[in-house]
């Protein structure tokens, strides 16, 4: 999920930033009262209006979709702010009530009889909290050790920090098969979709016994954590929970780079930013970051044997497919559509819980650079982005403060996804 509402990627002028707090780590020190409203979009006027006020004050738009934005405002202008949608008419609802107490309920620390537990398990992954990437660590080398007959532990990278970009590739133990690529993490807040894509790596690994045959059919490359520089830095400490890019050292005024902007296809487009200090920025050059390198090189090493591209993210309970750097779409995006529809109906089924199908350009906004289109470009049939829980308006709260307990349905909602995908690919002609 993203930032831009925009006509214009760049119009907002650097001074419009609140004192204090640097615009891409989004919160102060102390976010007491802070909040995050999501504003009801109906159609051009409602936009517009919100434009205008754009103009007025500091806005720190967190995602957009064809029905709301998101935005997060600072308790010191929150009346403020309030009073100027009220009186431009604009419906909105308050999403998070006070991020510091969100953030505090978000994390609970780990218990004393949890943490034994772990070590006789031989890791210490669990699905009711957010890990540290350490732990995911740990995990991918227990599976790799567990079972090493059909699954190899992969280091297809570095960081600007210096951390590991790790895949795990399972294999259905029958030459020459089909595969599908599995990631999250890209972008660093987006705490469940890392945790999402390790339940589905357990259910592939610890439960294979009972997975369907068409998926113990399939090869599957699993990346849980495609950006954990950001990840740890949005765990360090309460004002930089928010951070999105990565953490290369771009310049001399502000870190970081959307790697999920980086990647070649359309790269420079819509909906990505030049200034280094944006939230959207690009990168200096077409996958010039480390991340979109060792994605790129392994994957592409795999193709046409990856005929399926997962990437997961979150919020807004989307299942978009390409193109994202355009409002065009796919000769074969009505493949694209019904597939998308059969999982959504099978997590409505298993879950209880609504998933938009359409293009993301048209369904969220254009936005140009993204792996998934960079993978469709390559020729992968099947690639999807996945917003997965919190649901956008109406009838969500949360944002990417998704409450642990959320952790596993979000797993099973990507694993629906996985399925559908990985069946479609087997059963096509
Ligand atoms: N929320 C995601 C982002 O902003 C959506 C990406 C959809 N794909 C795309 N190529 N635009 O990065
Ligand atoms: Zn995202």
């Amino acid at each position: 999920v993203l930032v831009c509402v925009c006509a214009e990627e760049n119009a907002q002028d650097e001074r419009d930033v609140p004192p204090g707090v640097n615009h891409a780590d989004h919160l102060e020190n102390d976010s007491t009262g802070a909040q995050i409203l999501s504003v009801v979009i109906r159609g051009v006027a409602d936009r517009k209006k919100f434009e205008e006020i754009r103009k007025e004050i500091y806005l720190d738009v967190l995602t957009t979709s064809k029905w709301a934005v998101d935005i997060l405002v600072q308790k010191s202008s929150l009346d403020y702010t309030k009073h100027l949608l009220k009186s431009a008419d604009l419906e909105f609802k308050v999403l998070i009530e006070d991020i510091q107490k969100q953030m505090e309920a978000e994390n609970p620390p780990e218990s004393k009889e949890s943490l034994s537990r772990s070590s006789l398990r031989g890791h210490g992954l669990t699905f009711d909290r957010y890990h540290s990437v350490d732990t995911m660590y740990q995990y991918m080398e227990y599976l790799n050790r567990t079972y090493s007959d059909f699954v190899k532990l992969e280091d297809i990278g570095t960081t600007a920090e210096g951390r590991t970009l790790r895949v795990l590739y399972i294999s259905s133990g029958q030459p020459n098969r089909k595969a599908i690529w599995i990631d999250g993490g890209i972008h660093a807040r987006e705490w469940v979709a890392s945790a999402a894509v390790l339940w589905v790596l357990s259910e592939l690994t610890e439960k294979r016994e009972r997975l369907p045959e068409e998926m113990r059919e399939l090869d599957f490359v699993v990346m849980p954590m495609v950006n954990p520089d950001g990840y740890e830095y949005t765990r360090a400490r309460r004002s930089t929970r928010l951070w999105r890019k990565n953490r290369a050292p771009v310049s001399s005024a502000c870190a970081g780079v959307d790697v999920n902007r980086n990647f070649e296809h359309g790269w420079g487009g819509h909906g990505t930013s030049g200034e280094a200090c944006r939230d959207t920025y690009r990168g200096p050059r077409p996958a010039s970051e480390r991340e979109t390198q060792a994605i790129v090189n392994y994957a592409a090493k795999n193709i046409p044997k990856i005929q399926g591209f997962l990437t997961f993210h979150c919020y807004g309970q989307y299942i978009l497919y390409p193109w994202g750097y355009d409002k065009i779409l796919p000769e074969d995006h009505a493949d694209l559509q019904r597939v998308g529809e059969i999982a959504a109906q099978r997590i409505k089924e298993v879950g209880d819980v609504n998933y938009t199908v359409g293009s993301s350009a048209n369904l969220l906004y254009p936005a140009a650079g993204g792996s998934d289109d960079w993978a469709k470009s390559k020729g992968v049939k099947y690639a999807y982005t996945v917003e997965l829980r919190g649901p956008g308006y109406p009838g969500g709260l949360n944002s990417f403060f998704l409450p642990p307990e959320q952790i596993i349905p979000s797993g099973r909602d990507a694993f629906e996804i996985v399925r559908t995908v990985a069946e479609a690919i087997v059963l096509q002609p």
